[in-house]
């Protein structure tokens, strides 16, 4: 960094705009570009809204889902509220891939069509709610993106790591267990069209890190190896994608709401599929990062166990 004056956050940095080179340098990028804009979807037209029968399903079941989604429906909204930080990361540093930049705009867009239509189906279950009904731990909710994504001393890639790589490949797991365990015309569609959505996102993670293996230096290796660590540890294992891994007065209500709506078909997984399904995110992600020379411990976890 030489005798640059040190910044505190990413939008100290002064933006330079020109020259704006808009050819695609990354083509497979470039591609998941395109392709999030030929499947994009409306969430007041692409659900069978009208196929949603409330009758088949019991008051219980229709409490559940409307709180099982409206949770659905406020994680989605981090992507609104804080995926523009990494959007404003991306463009402020210099040097930042064209393709990444535009494949990000998108992504913010596609997460927050997640969050309408997940609101949308907590209204057809009864209501959306608007806040949890008791306060559960931030874990549970909160990843810090915003904070690490202006925060110069954190690196793009350690943050890409830990928050894309790892981040959407176990939220993306978590949709396929709730999509082979729909049975809800609705929910079922709405949950293929997220977790279409949700592929994309893994692989701009996967395929950007691959581009940058070659600027990998012992030190950004270090970096991404702890921030990846410290994201499994105390995101991941904490419930921010499986709320029944901490359990308390204050979760018990969206545990329950999640079970409850798993076994009607609603559009929720159970916990041991949820499990299974962590556990095979970490052994994936593992074997995925050790080419890379990032080495993933196995952690010791008071419920999951050794994973
Ligand atoms: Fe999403
Ligand atoms: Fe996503």
């Amino acid at each position: 960094m030489g005798n640059e004056p040190r910044i505190g956050s990413i939008l100290d940095l002064e933006e330079k705009r020109f020259p704006l080179n808009l050819h695609p340098v990354l083509p497979d990028i470039r591609a998941l570009w395109d392709l999030s804009n030929k499947l994009a979807w409306d969430p007041a037209t692409a659900i069978p809204w009208d196929k949603f029968d409330a009758s088949k399903y019991s008051k219980e079941q229709l409490d559940a889902a409307r709180l099982y989604w409206s949770r659905r429906a406020w994680t989605e909204y981090s992507g609104t509220s804080e995926s523009p930080a990494v959007l404003l990361r991306l463009v402020m540093e210099e040097g930042r891939e064209i393709d990444a930049r535009l494949f990000w705009a998108v992504q913010t867009l596609e997460e927050t069509r997640h969050c309408i239509a997940s609101y949308l189906l907590a209204e057809k279950c009864g209501g959306y709610m608007d806040r949890p009904p008791k306060q559960p731990p931030k874990s549970t909710q909160h990843r810090g993106i915003r904070d690490k994504a202006l925060n110069p001393a954190i690196s793009f890639e350690a943050f890409a790591i830990a928050h894309i790589c790892i981040g959407e490949t176990v939220a993306a797991k978590m949709f396929e267990e709730r999509y082979k365990a729909a049975t809800d015309p609705v929910a079922k569609e709405l949950v293929r069209l997220i977790l279409r959505d949700e592929i994309r996102h893994i692989q701009f993670g996967w395929k950007y890190m691959a581009h940058k293996v070659k600027t990998f230096t012992p030190e950004l290796i270090a970096e991404m190896e702890r921030v990846a660590i410290d994201v499994i540890e105390n995101s991941e294992l904490q419930g921010y994608h499986c709320i029944w891994l901490v359990p308390s007065e204050h979760t018990q209500p969206m545990i329950d709401a999640n079970n409850i709506t798993a076994a009607a078909g609603l559009g929720g997984a159970s916990p041991e599929r949820e499990m299974a399904a962590l556990r095979e995110s970490i052994a994936d992600i593992r074997r995925d990062m050790a080419p890379w020379g990032i080495k993933i411990p196995m952690f010791d976890h008071p419920v999951v166990g050794r994973v």
